[in-house]
C-alpha cells in the first residue's frame, strides 16, 4: 500500500468568478466541496482496477515496468486532460504500483521558490511527487523545478539582498507526475522537461457503464446494466459526472423506492436534477436554445451568447461548450458560435437547409 503523504496538498482554488457555481452542479466536470470523501473510496487502486483509456494504460504500464527492470526512477510524467477523468487517480495509482509514496501538492500552493524546496528537500529516493494544476505554479518555483527535474538539484538561496547566498541542494532521484487541464498553458521548458505525456481522452459509454456498476458494488448499491447504461450516456464522458449522477439517483431510488436502482428510478432521477438525455443541463439547453431559436443557428460571439443566458462569457467558453462541441451540438467559427443540425434536432426542431451536418462538425480549436 501506498504511504499517501496529504499534508500539504491544498485544491487548486478557482479565480473568483471563473466558474458557474450552483446553476451547474449536477454535471460540472469539476470536483466540488465535500466531494473529495465520496471519491476517494471510488478510486481505482491499480492499473488493472482502472477502467477505459487503453492507450494511457498500456504506455504507462510500459514506462513503469521498463524503470523497474532497469532498477531506476521512471521519467517524469505529465497527465492532461479535462477535469474528472481520472488524473489524480492515476497518480496515486503509479506510486501505488511503484510501491512508493505519493506526496501531493498543487501549482497553486507553490507561490515562491520556497515552497518548493520545502517539498523536495522531504523527498525520499523514488518518491512521487504529484503537481496537480501544475500550470498554475509561480514562476520562481518553476524555474527551480526545471533544475529539480533535470538535474536532480535545486539551489536554496539563503538571506536576503546583497548578502543573500545560494546553497546547492542534491535531492534523491523521485518521479514528478504532473496534471494539468490546460496543457498549452505549460511553458515549453516544463513540457520538455517530462519524458511521458498521457493524453486522458473522454469515456465512451461502455467503459462509463463499468464506471458506474463498479461504484455501485463500493456503494453496495443494486443497479440494473439498463440503468447503469442509461446513467453513463448522460455521463458526459466523465467518470466523475457518471459517480455523481449515480448518487443522485441512489438517493432517489432511496427515497421514491426501495433503493434498488432501475431503468425508471433512474430517468426520474435524472428529471428531476435536470440532466437531459444527452447529459445536457438547463444551462447548455439555455445557450443552444439562444443559438438556435435567437439566432437561426448562428453564427454568434460568444459574448452575444453568455449575455443571452445571463452568465460569463469564460462560463459559457470554459464549461458548457467543450461538451457541446464534443457532442457535435456546436461548431466554434472564425465568425462565432454556429448550431450544427444535431442540436436542431435534440431542440426538436427541423434543422434548416445548409446547417452543418453531424459528421461534418468541427472546431477550430
Ligand atoms: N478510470 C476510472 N475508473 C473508475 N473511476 C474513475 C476512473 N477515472 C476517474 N474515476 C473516478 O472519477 C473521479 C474523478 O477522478 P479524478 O479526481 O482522478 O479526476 P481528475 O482528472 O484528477 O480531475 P481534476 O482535473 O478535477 O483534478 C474519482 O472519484 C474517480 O474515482
Ligand atoms: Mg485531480
Amino acid at each position: 500500500m501506498a504511504n499517501i503523504e496529504k499534508t500539504e496538498f491544498r485544491l487548486p482554488e478557482e479565480p473568483q468568478g471563473s466558474r458557474a457555481s450552483s446553476r451547474r452542479d449536477t454535471v460540472d466536470p469539476a470536483a466540488q466541496a465535500g466531494e473529495q470523501d465520496a471519491e476517494l473510496n471510488l478510486r481505482p487502486k491499480s492499473l488493472a482496477e482502472f477502467i477505459g483509456q487503453p492507450k494511457v494504460c498500456d504506455q504507462l504500464g510500459l514506462v513503469l515496468n521498463g524503470a523497474r527492470r532497469r532498477g531506476v526512477t521512471p521519467d517524469h510524467v505529465l497527465l492532461s486532460g479535462p477535469p474528472g477523468l481520472g488524473k489524480t487517480t492515476m497518480a496515486m495509482i503509479i506510486a501505488q504500483e511503484l510501491g512508493t509514496s505519493l506526496r501531493m501538492t498543487s501549482g497553486p500552493a507553490l507561490e515562491r521558490a520556497g515552497d518548493l524546496a520545502a517539498m523536495l528537500s522531504n523527498i525520499m529516493e523514488g518518491d512521487v511527487l504529484f503537481i496537480d494544476e501544475i500550470h498554475r505554479i509561480a514562476r520562481p518555483a518553476e524555474e527551480m523545478l526545471y533544475m529539480a527535474m533535470e538535474d536532480f538539484r535545486i539551489d536554496v538561496i539563503v538571506g536576503k539582498g546583497p548578502g543573500a547566498t545560494s546553497i546547492p541542494l542534491d535531492i534523491p532521484p523521485f518521479t514528478l507526475v504532473g496534471a494539468t487541464t490546460r496543457a498549452g498553458m505549460l511553458t515549453g521548458p516544463l513540457r520538455d522537461r517530462f519524458g511521458f505525456t498521457a493524453q486522458m481522452e473522454f469515456y465512451g459509454v461502455e467503459d462509463l457503464t463499468r464506471v458506474v456498476d463498479r461504484a455501485a458494488r463500493i456503494l453496495g448499491v443494486h443497479i440494473d446494466h439498463e440503468a447503469s447504461t442509461e446513467i453513463a450516456s448522460r455521463s458526459r464522458g466523465t467518470p466523475r459526472i457518471a459517480n455523481r449522477l449515480l448518487r443522485r439517483v441512489r438517493d432517489y431510488a432511496d427515497v421514491h423506492g426501495d433503493g434498488r436502482i432501475d431503468l425508471a428510478a433512474a430517468q426520474g432521477a435524472l428529471e428531476v436534477f435536470d440532466v437531459d438525455s444527452l447529459g445536457l443541463d438547463r444551462l447548455d439547453r439555455a445557450v443552444l436554445s439562444v443559438l438556435v431559436k435567437g439566432h437561426g443557428g448562428g453564427p454568434v460571439g460568444v459574448n452575444t451568447l453568455a449575455v443571452a443566458v445571463g452568465e460569463e462569457p469564460s462560463t459559457v467558453e470554459e464549461v458548457c461548450e467543450p461538451y457541446l462541441v464534443r457532442a457535435g451540438m456546436i461548431a466554434r467559427t472564425g465568425r462565432g458560435r454556429v448550431a450544427t443540425a444535431r442540436a436542431w434536432l435534440h431542440l426538436g426542431l427541423e434543422p434548416p437547409e445548409g446547417a452543418l451536418g453531424v459528421h461534418d462538425t468541427h472546431s477550430e480549436e
